[in-house]
Order: structure tokens, then sequence, then C-alpha cells
């Protein structure tokens, strides 16, 4: 391998800092020790700001975002209960899936490709049958759509109020601001590997009073690790054993959750936002274009279009070698378009750097 530097731009795993990577590779201690207790009571609270939550409990999991995924339903949803997944890509039709294997009663609101659903169809569903629960995927990394939850989670409470509200936020926490408190979202979750900026390997929940109260009404469990009743004494006192947490994983974490809180959360928010603005401006110009319109395309990442004569996997494969890495879409975008995250510990620099990169590659062609 070369040492020269080179950029990670997929949509998630995203660049883990030198520090975070610092704290990461300390020595493993005990689970126990003191001084991880205190790290790992840190960081549970640390997530708080990221979820936009007062009241609640969190959890942080070793596992990924699937896992957060799974353990969110299979905690306030018993068997046969109707769930509606609303879904703007690839990450929505995984709920419906995994809703499936659960044994629910799963109904699908899809969008058009690139587009979120609309208010009438969503207003169509929830009138014309009562559901336990509706996910929605905060920013669907297949298609860079992000939902407006602010929106969305008002007219859930409008029409049926006792319907339990899941977001994912596995590439928008931290990239995106979130509001569990504001709008009276029940179960909220994310992964570390994206705009948290820590390798792939854990994940972070919240569930509010109502969907703590929801699971202790709940008699049988499909799950024994995702058990949250299992783990809310560990996340209260992290003393206490139920599975081995991953003690260098929460080091990491914790690092990550300090430093961007100690830089500003909005000022993260608006980082996202600018570099955002500064990517597809820029690829515009060259020719490509982001598949959803600007109103409803996420900070986090984009899935450009390619112009004319730009053949995908010649121009990735070139593209790495200059030493910058994006992803290919997927799906039926597979071949047309390709996905560029630009969240986490990445700078206005190695956006510049990346677009001269592309230009060049665009030249060369
Ligand atoms: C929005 C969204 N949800 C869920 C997942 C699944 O997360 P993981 O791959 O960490 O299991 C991903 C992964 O990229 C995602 O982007």
């Amino acid at each position: 391998m070369s040492n020269r530097r080179e950029l990670l731009l997929i949509p998630g795993p995203t660049p883990v800092s030198d520090e975070v990577l610092h704290a990461l590779s300390q020595k493993t201690i005990s689970h126990t020790d003191e001084r991880f207790v205190k790290v790992f009571a840190k960081a549970l609270e640390e997530m708080h700001p990221f979820f936009g939550m007062s009241q609640g409990q969190t959890f942080i999991i070793s596992g990924s975002g699937t896992l957060g995924m799974e353990i969110s339903l299979s905690n306030i949803l018993n068997e046969g209960e109707s769930l509606l997944v609303v879904s703007h890509g690839y990450f929505g039709d995984r709920f419906a899936e995994i809703g499936k294997t659960l044994g629910l009663d799963v109904d699908i609101l899809k969008s058009n490709t690139g587009k979120t659903i609309h208010e009438d169809s969503l207003k169509d569903y929830l009138n014309r049958k009562k559901y336990a629960a509706i996910t929605f995927t905060h920013v669907d990394t297949s298609t860079g759509v992000i939902a407006d939850m602010e929106k969305f989670s008002k007219l859930v409470k409008k029409i049926s109020p006792d319907t339990l509200i899941v977001l994912d936020g596995v590439c928008a926490t931290g990239g995106v601001p979130e509001e569990m408190d504001k709008w009276g979202i029940d179960v909220i979750f994310t992964g570390s590997q994206k705009a948290i900026a820590v390798p792939p390997g854990l994940t972070m929940l919240a569930f509010s009073e109502r969907a703590l109260k929801k699971r202790r009404k709940m008699k049988k469990m499909r799950t024994y690790y995702g058990d949250i009743l299992r783990w809310i004494p560990v996340m209260n006192d992290p003393h206490k054993y139920f599975a081995t947490p991953p003690v260098n994983m929460i080091f990491a974490l914790e690092k990550s959750l300090s430093t961007i809180i100690e830089k500003g959360l909005n000022n993260y928010y608006e980082k996202h936002r600018k570099l955002a603005r500064k990517v597809r401006t820029a690829m515009k110009v060259f020719g490509f274009e982001n598949l959803p319109r600007e109103e409803d395309a996420a900070p986090t990442l984009s899935v450009f279009s390619y112009p004319a004569g730009v053949e995908d996997f010649k121009f990735r494969t070139a593209l790495k070698e200059k030493g910058v890495t994006v992803a290919g879409a997927l799906g039926k975008l597979k071949g047309k378009y390709f996905r560029m995250g630009h969240m986490g510990n990445i700078t206005e620099q190695d956006i510049d750097l990346a677009l001269k990169l592309i230009e060049e590659v665009l030249k060369e062609k």
C-alpha cells in the first residue's frame, strides 16, 4: 500500500481521526474497571443531544446498524401486530424484511426512486388501518433521500397518536439534527461508522418512555441478545454484566462524541450542510446530477448520475487509483449512479482535493 493520503468517501464506513484511532488502540482493560465504566456511562449520556432526547433510555451495543433495526422492532411489537414501513429505498425495504421475519403484519409505503413519499399517501394509509408502529429511514443511503421527520411525525401524531414511531438514523445521526422529544419519536438508532466517525461495530439506540412501557408489557420475546430488558441494568450501571461490552470500541466512540460536542453539534451539522452544497455545486458543473431534488437531498451523501460517456466501473477505478474511494449504487441504480459520502470526519480540504481528482479523471478519460 502506498503512503499517499487515501480518502474514503463512501457512505460509511467513514474516515476515522487519529485521536479516535488512538483511543481505540489503548490497552484493553476489564469491562468492570472503574476507568472503563466511567467512559461507558459518559458515552451513553453523550448520545442524548445527538438524538435530541431528555427522557427515555440510551443503549450502546456491539453489532451493526441492522442489529439496531431488529432490536427496535422486536422490543415494541408482538407477533402479528401491524407495522407500516415507509420506504425511500433499499434500507427502508430492509425494515419490511425484518418485520416479516419477526412475524409482523407488514404494509409498505414505497416512494418512487429518489423521491419522498407524498403526505397524502401517508394520510391514506393511516386513515385506512390502525398501525401499532411505523418506521421511517431518516436518510436512505441507497437513494440519498432525507425524510422530513418534523412533517411526517406531526402527521402520524395527528391521525394515529398511539402508533409508535421508529426512526433509522444510521446515515443521519450526527450529520443531521434529530429531535426525539420534539418530534415524538419512540425509538431511534444509529451505527458507529457514519457521521459519528468511529469504525463499524456499534449500534447506539434510544427508547422513549412510551416505547419502554410497551416493552415491559410484552410477554414473549423473540430475541435474547437483543432484549432491551437484559441491557437496561447495564446501561444504568455499566459495572453490571449481561454480555461483554466492546471496551476499545466504546473508548473510541466516547472520544469521537466528546470531540464533536466540544466543537459544537450545531457547527457539525452546519459543516455537513456546507460540504453537501459544495460537492453538489461542483459536481453539477462537471455534469453529474444528484438523484433527489435538492429539497429532499441528504447532507450526508449524494447519489450521482454520470454524464454521457462516463462509465461507472472505469470512473470509480480511475478515481481509486488517485486515492479516492467512492461507492457503487445499489439495486436498480447500479451502474448508472455512484454514491459519495460527505459525512463525519471530513474537511473542506478533503472535498476540494476529491473534486480536483474527479476533474482530473474526467480530463484523462
Ligand atoms: C440507513 C441505513 N440503515 C441501516 C443500515 C444497516 O447498517 P449496517 O450495515 O451497519 O448493518 C445502513 C447501512 O448502510 C443504512 O445506511
